[in-house]
């Protein structure tokens, strides 16, 4: 017998597309199953200014293939130098939709973001004032740090002291990866949201380490003990509209992912919405994904839940996702669970 399953169309509140001959193979990933995604700044170079961010979502759109429906969110990404007008400018229209704050060399393409915090209080305040969401990449950069600390270290020293100074401010702690986030967001009152990526929900350390290295599996913020992997998966199945998806498909060519100093992200967009079924069914909390994919986030984003649906079905037959999707750069790999998937999302 079949199980269907079906809820609003889902939303992916944290994306990468990237552009050119990456973004027209990755796009239609994403749209078969998503209406609207926050796009992710970090090209290179990034997405500093509103007259780019609008340029950029003319890319997205116009390679989107014909019949396929899709919003993108755009983000500005936050430097030292961002003009806070601009920033205004860009919400005022309609075209932006957050601000995205990496710490400078966090990450893929983080060269050009915030080293010294003050320097970015004054577009911070203008951001609290107008109501724009801050996502953060919620990682410190010192290299003294452990690398499996610096999340939670982030929130004390960076994250913590930003909001306690900036009343007001709205923020999203993006793919959150701790017991330690999860608990934070769970302890403040307002203006806090996190998103949690599926492959968070998946693996833990031990994925990416134990009995060979697994490049597919590396990602900022890299996945911690398995006693963090149980408190995101209880934090996503909680029904706590402050928890919502953000896949973080983040796509890299294998060549790029299997090198000396291989590339982070995890490329989910083709499996995501198989996979959290999968895993909210094994939760037992099948009644709580439409929250965590469809309506929580755009709760947060202050947007209308979509009036389309997605309806996934559970068969016998496991699901088949191609291996790898071609792209005009190189192939990306498809994120490998590790276990076979028997439910099916409509496209
Ligand atoms: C992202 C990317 O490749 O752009 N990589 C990742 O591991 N998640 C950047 C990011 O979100 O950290
Ligand atoms: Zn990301």
């Amino acid at each position: 017998m079949t199980q269907t399953l079906t809820i609003p169309r889902p939303d992916d509140w944290h994306l990468h597309l990237r552009d050119g001959a990456m973004l027209q193979a990755v796009l239609p990933e994403t749209a078969r199953h998503f209406g609207r995604a926050i796009i992710m700044p970090n090209l290179v170079p990034p997405v500093v200014r509103g007259d780019q961010a609008a340029a950029y979502r003319d890319r997205i759109l116009a390679a989107l293939p014909e019949g396929m429906a899709f919003e993108p969110l755009m983000t500005l990404y936050l430097t030292e130098d961002t003009d806070p007008e601009d920033v205004a400018a860009a919400h005022a229209s309609g075209l932006v939709k957050a601000v995205k704050l990496y710490p400078a060399g966090a990450t893929t393409n983080s060269a050009s973001g915030v080293t010294n915090f003050d320097n970015v209080r004054p577009v911070l305040e203008k951001m609290a004032e107008i109501g724009l969401p801050l996502c953060t990449h919620g990682e410190v950069t010192d290299n003294h740090i452990d690398i499996f600390d610096r999340e939670a270290v982030f929130i004390d020293r960076v994250l913590d002291p930003i909001r306690k100074a900036t009343p007001g401010l709205r923020v999203v702690m993006e793919h959150i990866t701790t017991r330690n986030a999860a608990d934070y967001v769970a302890s403040q009152d307002t203006d806090l949201g996190a998103t949690i990526t599926t492959h968070h929900l998946i693996i833990n350390r031990n994925h990416i380490l134990a009995g060979g290295i697994k490049p597919h599996y590396y990602c900022l913020p890299v996945a911690k003990r398995e006693e963090h992997r149980l408190a995101l998966r209880a934090a996503a199945v909680s029904g706590d509209k402050r928890y919502f998806l953000g896949t973080d498909s983040a796509p890299h060519t294998d060549p790029n992912k299997l090198s000396e100093c291989g590339c982070a992200g995890c490329f989910t967009a083709t499996n995501t919405m198989s996979l959290l079924a999968h895993v909210f069914e094994e939760e037992g909390a099948l009644d709580k994904l439409a929250g965590f994919a469809s309506e929580n986030g755009p709760a947060f984003y202050r947007l209308p839940v979509s009036r389309e649906t997605l309806t996934l079905r559970k068969s016998e037959a496991a699901a088949e996702f191609p291996k790898k999707i071609e792209t005009g750069d190189g192939p990306v790999t498809v994120f490998d669970p590790g276990f076979p998937v028997y439910w099916h999302a409509d496209s």
